[in-house]
C-alpha cells in the first residue's frame, strides 16, 4: 500500500477518535505536513460539528481556510480539545522527533495548548530509539554559529537548512548523528543553548495517543 494511502488511513482513525470530543464550541489544534494535511481534509467534512481550528503553520491555516474551516489565533482561542499532527520519528513511549517541515516551535506551542495530543503516522516513522532522523533545531539567525558549535559539543553534526525560513523568521539546524539515550534530558539541554528557540524533541510533552497505519490496518499506541 502506498505511503499516502497509509497517511490517509491514520488521519481517518484520528478523526474517528476526535469526533466524539467535538462540540459546537470546540476548537481543534491542527499540525503541519503531509499527514496533517490528510487530517485537515478529513476534518473539513465535519466542520459543522466544531467551532474553529488553530494551526501550527501558515500553510496549514491556509489549507484549513480553503476547506471552509475557521482559523483562530491561538491567543484568541479557548483551551483546545485536541491537537492532531504527524511526526518524523516515534519511539515506543510515544516520544517524537518533529520539525521535518520546519514548524516545530508552533507545533510544540499548539500541542501544549491542547487537552490531548494525537499523533498520526505510517509505520515507517516507528523507531526503536530516536535520532536516526536528523533533529531539527530552530535558531535565531544571528546565533547560527554559536548554536551550531554548542550542538557539536553535544555530539551532533548540525547542518544549516539553507534557504529555509520558519514562520517565525528563524533558521533551522538539522542535527545529524546524535545518540539520544535520554530524550527528555537532551530536549532540555538543547533548549538551554543561547539562541535556540526550540528543538524537535517532543519528550516533555510526548503524544498521548499515536495511530500507526500499516498495510495490516491502524493500531493505537
Ligand atoms: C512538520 C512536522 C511533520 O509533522 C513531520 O515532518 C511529518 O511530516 P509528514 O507527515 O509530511 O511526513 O513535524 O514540522
Amino acid at each position: 500500500m502506498a505511503q499516502d494511502a497509509l497517511k490517509r488511513l491514520a488521519a481517518e482513525a484520528a478523526l474517528a477518535y476526535v469526533e466524539p470530543r467535538l462540540t459546537r464550541e470546540a476548537v481543534v489544534g491542527v499540525g503541519t505536513g503531509s499527514t496533517a494535511n490528510c487530517f485537515i481534509d478529513a476534518l473539513a467534512a465535519v466542520r459543522h460539528k466544531f467551532d474553529a481550528a488553530v494551526a501550527s503553520s501558515e500553510a496549514s491555516a491556509e489549507r484549513l481556510r480553503r476547506r471552509g474551516v475557521a482559523v483562530l489565533d491561538l491567543n484568541a482561542a479557548p483551551a483546545l480539545v485536541v491537537y492532531v499532527d504527524g511526526a518524523d520519528e516515534v519511539d515506543s513511549r510515544r516520544r517524537l522527533i518533529k520539525g521535518g517541515g520546519g514548524a516545530l516551535t508552533r507545533e510544540k506551542i499548539v500541542a501544549a495548548s491542547a487537552d490531548e495530543f494525537v499523533c498520526i503516522i505510517d509505520e515507517s516513522k516507528l523507531a526503536p530509539a530516536l535520532g536516526a532522523f536528523p533533529l531539527p533545531v530552530e535558531v535565531i539567525p544571528m546565533a547560527r554559529g554559536l548554536a551550531a558549535r554548542a550542538l557539536v559539543r553535544l555530539g551532533g553534526a548540525p547542518e544549516w537548512r539553507q534557504g529555509f525560513v520558519t514562520d517565525n523568521g528563524n533558521i533551522i539546524l538539522d542535527v545529524h548523528g546524535l545518540q539520544i539515550e535520554d530524550p527528555l534530558a537532551l530536549e532540555r539541554e538543547i533548549n538551554n543553548i543561547v539562541g535556540v528557540v526550540c528543538n524537535g524533541l517532543f519528550a516533555a510533552n510526548a503524544a498521548d495517543v499515536v495511530f500507526v497505519a500499516s498495510p495490516r490496518g491502524v493500531t493505537q499506541m
